[in-house]
């Protein structure tokens, strides 16, 4: 008679679970984008491009008898910091291990010495916890409704003397000197990518030390405005505010929050210049 044991041993030898990487953007956007989006994330347009251009070796897929179940991604900044991010099992696989060991097979793809960064869904701080990774900041995606935010920005913005230049108007290098300075790392193919893609609208406050509340709003003003115009009706913008002033910003500007995330990381926060960022490129890279 078939024991239990065999039973379980026939299982095993069934059941093969690989992980590997993905290094095409046909792959990207399937195994990755589009599991986002069922799960209500809203991945942009050219996602699938960006992650590749921000790490060519950072996302990973999880297939179950060759069958894509689970995914993540760890893009490298340097040797000393990675961040995580597009970790998503199928609901259909959830709860059976599958999540942590793609998870763990990301971590060990990056030196021992990485500091390691995440934004978590609120709900899932805990369980990042027991992954050694620590709660330093809140942060929150918000929806703008054009009309409503538009009417609320004040009236003494007008005053700020800063230009504000649409981006084909400003050198790229200025830009990615500017993003280094506050990000903390060096991303100018990613960023290169991001500004430029078809269909991008981009404002840059020139001339200024650093952003304050204010020129930050000015922007924000500047790119609205523009958008208010377009042909085609933009009915939503959606900012993911990835600090404490990007958070105070969607209130003020009466953003309605989608949901609350945490900044986690295992080894104290990097060498960013927190003060000066409200806003997120990518959720998932940092
Ligand atoms: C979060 C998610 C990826 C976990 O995958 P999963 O396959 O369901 O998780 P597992 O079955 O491997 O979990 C096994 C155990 O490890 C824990 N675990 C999973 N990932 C972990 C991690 N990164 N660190 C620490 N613990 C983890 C689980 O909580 C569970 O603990 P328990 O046995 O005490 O309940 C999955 O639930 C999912 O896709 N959720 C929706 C998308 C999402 O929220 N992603 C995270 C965004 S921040």
């Amino acid at each position: 008679m078939e024991s239990f044991v065999d039973r379980k041993l026939a299982t095993d030898e069934q059941e093969s679970f690989k992980i590997r990487l993905i290094t095409t953007e046909e792959e990207m956007q399937r195994f990755a984008i589009k599991p986002m989006a069922k799960e209500g994330w809203r991945p942009g347009l050219k996602d699938a491009e960006l992650f590749l251009a921000c790490d060519p070796t950072a996302a990973f897929v999880g297939e179950l008898n060759g069958k894509p179940i689970a995914t993540v991604r760890i893009s490298k900044y340097g040797d000393s910091f990675a961040f995580i991010g597009a970790y998503l099992v199928d609901k259909a696989y959830r709860g059976k291990g599958y999540g942590l060991k793609i998870f763990n097979a990301a971590v060990s793809s990056v030196k021992p010495t990485s500091n390691i960064g995440l934004y978590a869904l609120l709900h899932l701080e805990k369980m990042y916890e027991r992954s050694g990774f620590r709660s330093h900041f809140h942060a929150a995606r918000y929806d703008f409704h054009l009309p409503t935010t538009i009417a609320c920005f004040p009236e003494i913005l007008e005053k700020i003397s800063v230009e504000v230049k649409a981006i084909e108007d400003v050198e790229l290098e200025n830009i990615f000197r500017y993003d280094t300075h506050v990000f903390g790392f060096e991303r100018s193919a990613f960023l290169s990518r991001l500004l430029r893609a078809e269909g991008t609208l981009g404002y840059v406050a020139v001339n200024n030390d650093g952003l304050t509340v204010a020129i930050a709003e000015r922007l924000l003003k500047a790119l609205f405005e523009k958008l208010s115009h377009e042909e085609k009706a933009v009915p939503l913008v959606c900012m993911d505010a990835s600090t404490k002033q990007g958070m105070d910003l969607g209130e003020e500007l009466q953003g309605k929050k989608v949901f609350d995330l945490v900044y986690m990381v295992t080894k104290g926060l990097p060498n960013t210049c927190l003060e000066k960022q409200f806003g997120v490129t990518i959720v998932d890279l940092g």
